[in-house]
């Protein structure tokens, strides 16, 4: 069977084709994964517009879903089921998405499924590697989101904490617009850093040690935070008279950089240890960071805990993993109904 994904949460339009293979160990194969991302009409304002990314969307995702098609070599009856990601995200996004989809799978007579983003992060890992070995721990990071999720039973997500504040990426983009970088701003903070002394400025590190009013749920010991490191960091840099040298910016890069890893990587570990996890991923835009992988894969090793990160093609946001998520979904028959609508704050 195959199945069309449709992503259109921030800023990239995505369609993809996954096939669903019939290997219980590597349930699915990408056929087409198309991107358009809307990187360089938001890189102008330093940020996502989101009346800028709902226009977008409706320019491009006839396209894209064609484009995707063409790529996989299918025709829509040969398609068994369309998914598409209901939220999180921006809403005028994430509705040029839905009603496309609707209406796509209205007309070709298939069944709709709704997909949640951060379930799409997570199911990239499986694209790639096949079914991780269960129980794992799975942190998503990305411009929207920081959280540990713990997959007890292949499609069972169980929350277990997440950021109080920004989101690591968030912190990546807030820092670099900061340093003058521009938008997004992983890629540059990520290349710099590995000229830079990452001792060279003494940034604080995470500690929470309240429990989360807002989150009562949670232990909240395992929780994120990166707002008060963004505000050292801008102290840092106002600290200064004269503007940074190259240098200087470089170093900034490489302590943040490595205050940020860290604390991802402790929490994981952590997070695996306490749940006896027999593998740990990590997934979402940042984790195309290149010291949070090579510190994941040493750290991993150094426990034998086998460690999982997508392809860069699908760390940051796509519909191949949105595709995959929704066959998932399809299988356990769980589809969803034509008057579907989109949410911002869907949760998982
Ligand atoms: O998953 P994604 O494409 O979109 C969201 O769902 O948010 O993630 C985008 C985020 C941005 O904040 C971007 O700065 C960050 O991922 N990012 C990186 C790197 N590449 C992208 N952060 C750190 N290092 C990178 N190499
Ligand atoms: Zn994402």
């Amino acid at each position: 069977m195959l199945i069309l994904g449709i992503e259109t949460s921030c800023d990239e339009t995505s369609a993809a084709v996954v096939e669903e293979t019939g290997d219980a160990a590597r349930p699915w194969a990408v056929r087409s994964n198309i991107v358009a991302s809307q990187v360089p009409i938001h890189r102008e304002w330093g940020g996502v517009v989101p009346e800028l990314a709902s226009r977008q969307h409706i320019r491009d995702i006839c396209g894209v879903v064609e484009r995707a098609l063409e790529v996989a070599g299918a025709a829509w009856q040969d398609l068994g089921a369309v998914a598409v990601t209901q939220g999180p995200g921006l809403v005028g996004s994430l509705l040029v998405g839905v009603s496309f989809a609707k209406a796509a799978a209205s007309a070709a007579g298939l069944p709709l499924v709704a997909v949640h983003h951060l379930a799409g992060h997570i199911e990239s890992l499986v694209l790639e590697n096949g079914e991780l070995p269960l129980p794992a721990v799975v942190l998503v990071v990305s411009g929207g989101h920081t959280s540990l999720y713990l997959v007890d039973k292949p499609g069972d997500y169980r929350l277990l904490s997440r950021t109080r504040d920004d989101a690591a990426g968030e912190a990546y983009d807030k820092v670099a617009k900061l340093l003058g970088l521009g938008y997004p701003g992983g890629p540059p903070i990520d290349r710099l850093a590995r000229t830079g002394d990452d001792r060279a400025v003494s940034l604080p590190t995470m500690r929470l040690t309240h429990a989360d009013r807002n989150a009562p749920e949670l232990k909240g010991d395992l929780d994120f935070s990166f707002s008060g490191l963004k505000t050292a960091v801008m102290r840092h840099v106002r600290s200064h008279e004269a503007p940074l040298s190259d240098q200087e910016i470089a170093d900034v890069c490489a302590s943040f950089q490595r205050i940020v890893v860290n604390a991802l990587i402790t929490r994981s570990i952590d997070a695996a240890r306490r749940h006896q996890a027999r593998s740990l991923g990590v997934a979402g835009g940042v984790s195309a960071n290149s010291r949070l992988r090579a510190e994941l894969k040493a750290q991993g090793d150094a426990r034998e805990l086998p460690t999982f990160v997508p392809s860069l093609a699908l760390s940051t946001d796509n519909a191949a993993m949105i595709a995959a998520a929704g066959l998932r979904k399809f299988r356990q028959g769980v589809c969803a109904p034509f008057d579907l609508n989109a949410d911002a704050a869907l949760p998982l």
